[in-house]
């Protein structure tokens, strides 16, 4: 039998169609996006530089596993599933620390050490044939890029080039174009952890279109006057929004920020630009700094967004004021969170239930629907 898909009223040519409400809402969706996004592509999970010395760990939540990351004895970063192997307990239960050289479980004391090994067990001495790696903690891929670890739960990760680093080839026209930040010796200035009451999607589609900065970022508007156009940098292929005339630097106030990184393009200065890797990560490049966020999505309805602002490693040890430049982006995140968190009820509404339109500078927000839909296997009744 064939059903006519039942279709909302025509849209008006200018219009696309987003998607309908309840992907926003429906946990039966988000458990399909933990295992076709987050549990199958790269997963930005932790900053390197977190884990600075031998034996220090963290714990993140990927999809639903709980993934950890050690540094090891030698200097490398590791991933396994944070699981004993015994009867399953979950090894480390804090979200960070630093142990010597193992990692103990609090059931029955199976030990491992930062590279994942069993070395020890109570009698397992008098079991000569269990063989410790086999029965190792189970091992997560990982790869670093731009001074993150980025892990890949699936048994055969996609390329980590077409599908993380492409994406900011797609953006800025080319591969140098993001090496020239020098992103992964950059150092930690700030972090803020933002707690939002919205779907990823809703923060997504959010990052992705300046249709509403002339409306809700007036800080960021004034620096980028080009935005009240409504034009995102993520319009474009290789654009970067230039600073207005009296604008010193990528600040709250337009005021100075700090030199300028050593590598970038001349084209590259006074200019900012935006990069989404899909899923959960956002890049904002300015001349002085990077401000990289990273998305948890926790639940159909609740994300924690940890963003961290990046600069020149001797700006954070000389101990520099970065607050007039952290708290523009702050201010726009809490602007977006805001806009999101409001959205966020009216998705089960009936008012929702057919979606709502993207208008023609947000087009570009149709593709990034056409690309989940295709990643869940199709369109969810
Ligand atoms: S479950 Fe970990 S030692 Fe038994
Ligand atoms: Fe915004």
């Amino acid at each position: 039998m064939t059903t006519t898909p039942v279709s909302p009223s025509p849209i008006s040519p200018s219009l696309i169609a987003t998607l309908p409400g309840h992907y926003y809402t429906d946990p039966e969706i988000f458990r399909q996006e933990q295992e076709s996004l987050f549990e199958s592509m790269w997963f930005c999970a932790v900053r390197s530089g977190d884990l600075a010395r031998p034996g220090a760990f963290r714990t993140v939540q990927v999809g639903r596993e709980s993934v950890l990351i050690t540094r090891s004895r030698t200097g490398e970063l590791r991933a396994f599933l944070n699981i004993c192997r015994h009867r399953g307990a979950r090894l480390c239960t804090e979200e960070s620390g630093e142990v010597r050289r193992t990692l103990q479980c609090p059931y029955h004391a199976w030990t491992y050490d930062l590279d994942g090994k069993l070395v020890a067990a109570p009698n397992l001495i008098k079991m000569p044939d269990v063989d410790r790696v086999e029965y190792g903690l189970v091992k997560v891929a990982l790869r670093e890029w731009l001074g993150y670890a980025w892990v890949c739960l699936a048994d055969e990760p996609p390329s980590f080039e077409e599908t993380v680093m492409g994406a900011a080839v797609e953006r800025l026209g080319n591969a140098a174009a993001i090496e020239h930040y020098g992103t992964e010796k950059l150092a930690l200035g700030k972090r803020i952890t933002y707690d939002v009451k919205a779907n990823w999607k809703l923060i997504v589609e959010n990052f992705m279109e300046c249709y509403h900065c002339a409306t809700i970022h007036p800080e960021l508007v004034d620096v980028l006057p080009e935005f009240a156009e409504g034009y995102a940098a993520q319009y474009y292929v290789g654009h970067g929004a230039e600073f207005g005339e009296d604008i010193q630097g990528f600040t709250v106030d337009g005021s100075e920020g700090f030199g300028r990184l050593p590598d970038i393009a001349d084209d590259q200065d006074r200019r900012y630009y935006a990069i989404t890797v899909k899923p959960t990560v956002f890049i904002n490049l300015v001349p002085d700094h990077v401000i990289l966020h990273r998305m948890f999505p926790l639940a159909e309805d609740r994300t924690v967004v940890e963003c961290d602002w990046l600069y020149a490693p001797e700006v954070v040890e000389s101990g520099a004021d970065v607050s007039k430049s952290v708290e523009l982006f702050h201010r726009v995140n809490a602007q977006d969170f805001e806009a999101c968190e409001r959205t966020q009820p009216a998705m089960a509404s009936r008012a929702y239930r057919n979606g709502g339109v993207l208008v023609p500078t947000e087009h570009h927000i149709g593709i990034f629907h056409e690309w989940l839909i295709q990643q869940l296997g199709g369109p969810s009744a």
